[in-house]
């Protein structure tokens, strides 16, 4: 079963063009990367497939339905969760309250109900704490409930924004560059993480990363561009020896 389909996606800023007729095809379950320099468009990429982004031109489909033109929240409800780049979570609420308003586009509850306090919001609110709760147990953080991020070592911050990401039962989790500033220590913890979090929730994982080690470790294949254009697609093996890759990564020690 095809998870996400993109064909010929092309973003123009102004003048620059930052992707150029970018395809690829992921299925259910896959563990897939997506690699290249910095200003390559990788976040480009994922600013387009998460509604953050509207495209010049091309089309996206998750699980066959077309999804461009849908606004963040509208494709979170579709099953596509996402990560940043740079963490992205509220510092002045909880660890538990970042999780449980991550689960705002399935609340089925109305302003009303929020107001009256219904017996539906109470009811509601207790599933989605109960779930919130639950995450944080898996990610062995239920300590760290009360506590704001900011208070958070990096590590632990981006552990939270990928529980929250989960919160709202994505099919397809993406994740933008999860191992950017984090010491090595943390590194091989994410990476255990994330093989963990592929297998228990058997979702199709489709990561961008600037240091190659780390796909290597996790992906099944590899698609890397450059200056907005697909240079590479294959196996972490075939990408490694791929003299086009090693050319656009010359004189970068991340290879
Ligand atoms: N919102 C935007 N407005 C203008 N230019 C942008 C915007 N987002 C990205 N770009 C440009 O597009 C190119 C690709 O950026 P990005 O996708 O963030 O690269 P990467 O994630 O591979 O480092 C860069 O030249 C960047 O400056
Ligand atoms: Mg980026």
């Amino acid at each position: 079963m095809t998870v996400l389909k993109i064909d010929g996606l092309t973003q123009y800023f102004s003048g620059l063009c930052a992707l150029s007729d970018f395809n690829i095809k992921l299925k259910a379950g896959e563990l897939v990367g997506l690699i290249g320099p910095n200003g390559a468009g990788k976040t480009t990429v994922f600013n387009l497939v998460s509604g953050f982004y509207q495209p010049t031109k091309g089309d996206i489909f998750f699980l066959d339905q077309p999804i461009d033109g849908l606004k963040p929240h509208q494709v979170t409800s579709r099953g596509v969760a996402r990560t940043f780049q740079n963490i992205r979570l509220w510092n002045e609420m909880t660890v538990l309250e970042n999780i449980m308003l991550a689960q705002h586009a399935s609340l089925g509850y109305g302003i009303r109900d929020l107001f009256f306090r219904t017996g539906r919001y109470q009811r509601r609110e207790q599933k989605i704490r109960n779930l919130a709760m639950e995450l944080l147990e898996i990610f062995k953080l239920t300590e760290l409930a009360e506590e704001k991020p900011k208070n958070l070592s990096y590590g632990l911050q981006r552990k939270v924004e990928i529980a929250r990401a989960l919160s709202s039962r994505p099919q397809l989790l993406l994740l933008d560059e999860p191992a950017a500033g984090l010491p090595s220590q943390d590194v091989v913890e994410l990476i255990e993480l994330i093989h963990w979090i592929h297998r228990e929730f058997k979702i199709a994982i489709w990561m961008i990363e600037h240091q190659m080690k780390v796909v290597m470790s996790l992906c099944s294949r590899i698609t890397v561009i450059d200056f907005g254009v697909v240079i590479a697609e294959g196996t972490p093996e075939e990408i490694q020896h791929h003299p086009g890759v090693i050319k656009a990564y010359l004189g970068d020690d991340q290879l």
